[in-house]
């Protein structure tokens, strides 16, 4: 085990730059970002420091889910571009030494996919058990009901009705995204050279693996135990997520396709808590997946049962989860990512640190200190690099593009009778952590649309982008952009104890994060205060000579932490 834990494949000590496609950058002018906009902004990447380019679906899709109900594989969405733009995109990351991550959707598929199409044709049609079908449940009443009381990611029943051919098909996000049915040989095969091969061909260095537990589905499709009263439909993950089938599968897609390449994989964990969970998927030995995304971490405080049923952050849970998550890998042969935004999440200054126009760049630049010193490969998401914030409270439903956050807001006016008091907390909790957050234009200057594009963008631009855009922070030595710089040069200069080290909090303040990481003879210690006050410094002893290595604010004081400021040092 020891050899393959010390094995620094090249992904490890790298930093991944995520590209939401639709809102990156808009090169001709029809108000969605393209493959142009991102052949030309190589440079800028580049500049930051971030090697990898993670791209979300750029796939022939009707856009339902923003790509991620995929019509076609081997194609890609016209507005983006052409596979032609692709392979000239692969070349631009070549020739610079960057490398490109495709994302890998393989629950589900769009509707409008043909093995869909044929799937749906008839009973006799041979695609047809590369979905998941099943007969209806009559009540004594006649009624006809669901095979049982799944409910879909995206509100409702995760069963649709298909009158042609007088059965259910599943689908676990909506009902324009019927799942796969991975027990089905052929249509893994499928999946492998349409969706992987294809590109991996074309010089695709890796994946960003879709919802990677969830392809195996309890075979007897039992009732979910019931958690909602309120409601037919039951949150079902014991009987889809993490099963032994599924471990199998992932398996069999790295044996059959991906260890054939030297490529790098990251699968999306999703709310997998269990850390031997995680470890089966990412352990070198097992040969499976080379890292996830945890999402515990920044799942903190989103509601259990209801993820629009939140809560503000309780510093100590986000603690918690953050050491556990840290650790996970500390002495065996896994390896994991560091995160704090995506295109499902909300923005990391609004969430975790604080974006008043006092705080949003000193807070900013604490979640980076926090990011640039954590155990991992790196992932920073568009804008996330700016301090880009959520969007503003006044915004409206109309407002929310997102299909999640469309379908929740019916379901609560549906089941609600419109009423106002639930549709008011509704709002409250796509307030705190809708996915359109993420998902608002790139803010490139202070031109008009953010410099994101010459025409009104498919989605409405957040309203700060005068104040904060790249332009400005590209001229701006004191900027968050700047400061990311800075950083993620300092932790390659430092990546053993920054990535590889061990863990351990040298406090028990539930409103500061005091660690130490230590690698080979190395250590590092970080402080950081995640409020808006000051807080005493528990600098021990063996530290009061180290000059910190950088710090977030101009003047800080012996013995206390100004709001928001974080140091690092390294002796
Ligand atoms: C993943 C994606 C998300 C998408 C869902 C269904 O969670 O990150 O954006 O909606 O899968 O594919
Ligand atoms: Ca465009």
């Amino acid at each position: 085990m020891d050899s393959l834990q010390n094995d620094r494949k090249w992904w490890k000590d790298e930093y991944v730059y995520q590209i939401w496609p639709a809102s990156f950058k808009d090169s001709n002018g029809d108000g969605w970002g393209d493959l142009g906009g991102v052949i030309e902004s190589l440079d800028y990447i580049k500049e930051l420091g971030t090697n990898i380019i993670w791209l979300s679906p750029i796939f022939d899709s009707p856009q339902h889910d923003m790509g991620y109900d995929v019509s076609n594989y081997e194609e890609v969405y016209s507005r983006f571009g052409s596979v032609f733009d692709v392979e000239a995109l692969i070349k631009g990351c070549h020739v610079r030494g960057m490398r490109l991550l495709l994302d890998l959707v393989v629950n589900h598929t769009s509707d409008q996919h043909q093995w869909f199409k044929d799937s749906r044709s008839s009973k006799q049609d041979p695609k047809r058990d590369w979905y998941i079908w099943k007969p209806a449940r009559y009540d004594e009443n006649g009624n006809r009901h669901p095979p049982n009381n799944w409910r879909s990611n995206f509100s409702g029943s995760a069963w649709e009705w298909d009158e042609a051919t007088q059965e259910y098909y599943l689908h676990l996000f909506a009902k324009t995204q019927p799942d796969l049915n991975w027990e089905c040989v052929a249509m893994r095969q499928a999946v492998y050279d349409s969706s992987m091969k294809f590109w991996l061909d074309k010089g695709v260095d890796g994946f960003r693996i879709d919802t990677i537990t969830i392809y195996s589905k309890d075979p007897s499709f039992p009732d979910a135990p019931i958690q909602d009263k309120d409601s037919p439909w039951q949150l079902a993950s014991c009987h889809y997520r993490n099963k032994a089938r599924n471990f199998e599968h992932i398996a069999e897609m790295n044996e059959k396709v991906l260890s054939k390449y030297d490529c790098m994989t990251v699968g999306e964990y999703g709310p997998t808590y269990d850390t031997d969970l995680a470890l089966r998927y990412c352990s070198a030995a097992e040969k499976r997946i080379d890292m996830g995304f945890q999402f515990e971490t920044v799942y903190t405080g989103f509601g259990k049962v209801d993820k629009f049923k939140a809560q503000p952050v309780a510093m100590g849970d986000f603690k918690g989860s953050h050491a556990k998550w840290q650790k996970f890998i500390e002495g065996n042969d896994g390896w994991t990512s560091a995160f704090l935004e995506n295109h499902d999440l909300p923005r990391s200054v609004s969430r975790f640190g604080c974006d008043s126009p006092e705080y949003r760049e000193v807070s900013a630049k604490l979640l980076a200190m926090m990011e640039a010193t954590a155990t991992g490969t790196l992932f920073i998401y568009q804008g996330q690099e700016l301090g880009m914030t959520n969007i503003p409270k006044d915004w409206t439903i109309d407002d929310y593009q997102d299909l999640e956050a469309q379908n929740y807001y019916n379901a609560v006016k549906a089941a609600t009778g419109c009423d106002g008091n639930a549709l008011a907390s509704a709002m409250g909790g796509l307030r705190q952590v809708g996915r359109d957050h993420a998902r608002t234009p790139m803010q490139w200057s202070n031109s008009p649309n953010a410099g994101f594009s010459s025409v009104k963008p498919w989605m409405r631009v957040n309203d700060n982008y005068r104040e904060i855009n790249v332009a400005d922070q590209l001229a701006d030595k004191n900027s968050v952009l700047s400061f990311w710089k800075t950083l993620l040069k300092l932790r390659r200069k430092n990546i053993g104890v920054f990535a590889h080290g061990s863990f351990t909090y040298v406090d028990d303040s539930p409103l500061v994060m005091t660690y130490e990481k230590k690698f080979n003879g190395e250590v590092a210690l970080v402080m950081l205060n995640f409020t808006s006050e000051s807080q005493p410094i528990p600098l021990r002893e063996e530290w009061t000579s180290t000059k910190p290595l950088i710090g977030n604010v101009d003047k800080s004081e012996d013995q206390k932490l100004g709001p928001w400021e974080g140091r690092i040092y390294v002796k």
